[in-house]
């Protein structure tokens, strides 16, 4: 996990990663319980699932759509799920 400050003057930006090549270790419950707990402190938190297997939507009760790397490579929008949920 790693942090780093961004931004400049006011509007500071931090971007937190978390990865571990083992599987099973908690990563997503890690980021995700995380995400909830900066939002519900007020923070606007943008939630980046790089995992194909996209659990992040499950754990958050979203069905999966195209994943980052449809995203990157395959010409995929980002989609809306209801009013400020997205993948
Ligand atoms: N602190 C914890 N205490 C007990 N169980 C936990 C804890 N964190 C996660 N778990 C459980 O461990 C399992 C794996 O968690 P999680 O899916 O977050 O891991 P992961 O590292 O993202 O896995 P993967 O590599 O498959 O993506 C889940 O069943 C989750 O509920
Ligand atoms: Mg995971």
């Amino acid at each position: 996990m790693g942090a780093d400050v961004v931004g400049k003057g006011k509007m500071k930006r931090k971007t937190i990663c978390i990865a571990n090549q083992k599987g099973g270790v908690g990563k997503t419950t890690t980021a995700v319980n995380l995400a909830h707990g900066l939002a519900t402190k007020g923070k606007r938190v943008l939630l980046v699932d790089c995992d194909p297997q996209g659990q992040v939507a499950t754990f958050l009760g979203l069905r999966q759509e195209s994943g980052l790397f449809d995203l990157l490579v395959g010409g995929a929008t980002p989609g809306r799920q209801g009013k400020g949920e997205g993948r």
